[in-house]
């Protein structure tokens, strides 16, 4: 069976590519490369010893990604490609919208074109705002606060719309937590361009001393210590959801969303705790404002993912840690080393 990845070398993209290989499926991705490396492709193929069919093209580029269902018979997609920092949607809103939305409806014309009616999609908890209450559920009502989270919301409402028209579609739209950590083999991992928006990435760069400390955005939240509470779930993890949903859709009709998160928090000191345990390093913190947008508490009631697709996380914080921090320590300059390396 050949499925089809899109956005397929980023950091949630790559870790789902080795596991689908592990399960023995054939894949092809199609990436542009705007935030990814063409060195996760070749660390892939040395982690399963696989091939990969790749395609370097824009999912905007309707010719070349028909001629990606012309060449391969592709029996599902699993669809990543789009753009994803919340602060850069609020700068540029109509390149968030025109990238992902369009580039969205390009794919599914193309596969309603070719027959192919199983999409996995990569949604996100920010679908689900500001809420009141936790932990956060699948029927609760939707309601974006930024561009970014706009798009995701957009594109599962007209994923319903899609099945709606033609009903042979099956859709599972996974609303992704907070993914941490990297492959065990610290050969993959999340590669940000330039500064982390995002915790994990910002104290790892802290603790191999790239950064010099780590701004706790406020510690005056209704929380056990007053920083803010997160879902954090091993990409590993949330990788193996994706085999999981992608077998639900193959066996089924229709459209549903599922929370990949543990189903528990931590706040922004009880991580910073955690790295130095495992690092043995002190991570220097200075405690700043809140950051606009953020909530306090955020974290998944993962019961319908576990009931429906016999799917939960195992990976503890501990390993989530370990796993993050081996990444940073062997690749200190992400991907870009080997290719320096690789340019001599
Ligand atoms: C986690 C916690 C911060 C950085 C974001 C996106 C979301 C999703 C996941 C795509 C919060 C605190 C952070 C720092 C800090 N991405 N923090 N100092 O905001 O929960 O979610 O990434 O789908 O859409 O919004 O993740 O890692 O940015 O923040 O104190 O330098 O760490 O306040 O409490 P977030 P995050």
């Amino acid at each position: 069976m050949t499925i089809l990845v899109t956005g397929g070398t980023g950091y949630i993209g790559s870790h789902t590519c080795v596991e689908l290989l592990n399960a023995g499926l054939e894949i092809v991705i199609i990436d542009n490369l705007s935030n990814s490396s063409i060195q996760a492709l070749n660390r892939m193929k040395e982690i399963t010893g696989k091939e990969i069919s790749f395609y370097k093209t824009d999912l905007l580029n309707k010719s070349e990604v028909e001629r990606v269902f012309i060449e391969h018979q592709i029996e599902a997609v699993i669809h990543f490609a789009g753009y994803k920092s919340v602060g850069e949607s609020v700068q540029a809103p109509l390149r968030y919208y025109h990238n992902n939305l369009t580039g969205t409806f390009i794919l599914c014309e193309v596969m309603e074109k070719y027959g192919v009616h199983k999409m996995v999609f990569s949604s996100s908890a920010t679908v689900y705002g500001l809420q009141d209450q936790t932990p956060l559920s699948e029927n609760l009502p939707l309601q974006a606060t930024n561009p970014y989270g706009r798009t995701k919301l957009m594109i599962e409402e007209i994923l319903r719309d899609v099945y709606t028209a033609n009903q042979n579609w099956s859709i599972a739209l996974l609303r992704y937590f907070n993914p941490v950590g990297a492959h065990s083999s610290g050969r993959i991992g999340e590669d940000p361009n330039g500064i982390p928006n995002n915790l994990v990435p910002y104290i790892t760069q802290v603790t191999a001393g790239k950064l010099s400390e780590l701004s706790i955005f406020g510690n005056d939240y209704p929380t056990r210590d007053g920083t803010g509470i997160r879902d954090y779930i091993h990409v590993v993890d949330l990788a193996e959801g994706h085999v999981k949903a992608l077998n639900k859709v193959m066996n089924s009709t229709g459209v549903n969303a599922y929370n990949l998160g543990t189903g528990s928090g931590y706040s922004v000191m009880e991580m910073v705790q955690a790295f130095e345990k495992v690092t043995g390093r002190r991570i220097p913190y200075k405690v700043i404002d809140r950051r606009p947008g953020d909530i306090g508490i955020s974290y998944a009631d993962a019961t319908k993912a576990d009931v429906e697709l016999s799917w939960k996380a195992s990976r503890g914080l501990m390993e989530m840690c370990e796993d993050s921090w081996r990444w940073q320590k062997n690749n200190p300059n992400g991907y870009k080393e080997e290719l320096v390396t690789l340019s001599k």
